[in-house]
């Protein structure tokens, strides 16, 4: 039976992935900050760890208290949406703490182990926003385009070792708490002169057409864990997918 961990498991896309799993027969380490396991179907596959990915210290003991481990998914993160003229330095520092050196760091933490057994997945979630300059995601779009180039180049280093990287890209999800944290982490001293940029962006977010459920970033992770020939970059969801060029 194999291991999956997964970080940022108290809601979205972590929370479905460790369902996913859970449904699926494999031995599930969901981590949270504040680890809660109510979220969670009971079953004897499954472990909550306590691990926050900005914090060295967290990531040592989630790794020792995890014991061996299949895949690795880091999924934890946080939007900001401001111009990056007004976006403050702090929110910047923030996302690239989470969503890149969070990442880095817990990939670095876990890797030792897959390469010497000589199989793993690491999957890193980011955005499809790194397809495309939309407006307002200067700092969160560069937090996550960073993670894809460190991916591509992990990709390389590790596939002589039989461990594989991959990267999920979701679209716009109004179904999980991205947005909502997004607008707390949004909080900015903002210029006038970007109010109706920033009006019609959120406009935009809030429109209609397609976006991407729990759910496809779940598969998404599932195609990457079990799937030895799929692409190195997964884009889930309906919208992700059309801007990747693939529907
Ligand atoms: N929803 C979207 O539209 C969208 C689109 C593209 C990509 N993404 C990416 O998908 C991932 C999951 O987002 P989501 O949509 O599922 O949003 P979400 O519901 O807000 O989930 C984010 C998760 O990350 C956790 N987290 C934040 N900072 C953390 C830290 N320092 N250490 C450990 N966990 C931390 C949160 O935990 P707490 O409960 O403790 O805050 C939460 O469990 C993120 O990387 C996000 O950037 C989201």
């Amino acid at each position: 039976m194999k291991t999956i961990l997964v970080t940022g498991c108290s809601s979205g896309f972590g929370l479905e992935t460790a369902r996913y799993f859970l449904d699926r027969d494999w031995r599930v380490i969901a981590t949270m900050r504040r680890p809660d396991a109510d979220v969670l179907p009971r079953s004897d596959r499954l472990r909550v760890l306590a691990l926050d990915v900005d914090d060295a210290a967290s990531i040592r003991a989630a790794v020792a208290a995890a014991g061996p481990i299949d895949v690795l998914v880091n999924n934890a993160g946080f939007g900001a949406a401001a111009p990056f003229e007004t976006l403050p330095m702090e929110a910047v520092r923030g996302m690239f703490e989470t969503n890149t050196f969070g990442t880095m760091a817990l990939t670095q933490a876990v890797l030792p182990q897959l390469r010497a057994r000589g199989e793993g997945v690491v999957v890193n979630v980011t955005s499809s926003v790194t397809y495309r300059p939309v407006p307002l995601t200067a700092g969160y779009r560069a937090s996550k385009a960073a993670v894809n180039a460190f991916t591509e180049v992990l990709a390389e280093e590790v596939a002589p070792f039989g461990v594989r990287a991959h990267l999920v890209l979701p679209g716009r999800a109004p179904e999980t708490r991205f947005a909502d944290s997004a607008r707390n982490h949004s909080q900015v001293a903002g210029s006038d002169a970007y109010a109706e940029m920033v009006r019609g962006v959120f406009a935009q977010f809030a429109g209609p057409g397609p976006v991407t459920r729990a759910r496809d970033v779940a598969e998404a992770v599932w195609r990457a864990a079990t799937d030895p020939g799929c692409p190195l970059h997964l884009p889930a969801g309906e919208d992700a997918l059309a801007w990747a060029g693939l529907a």
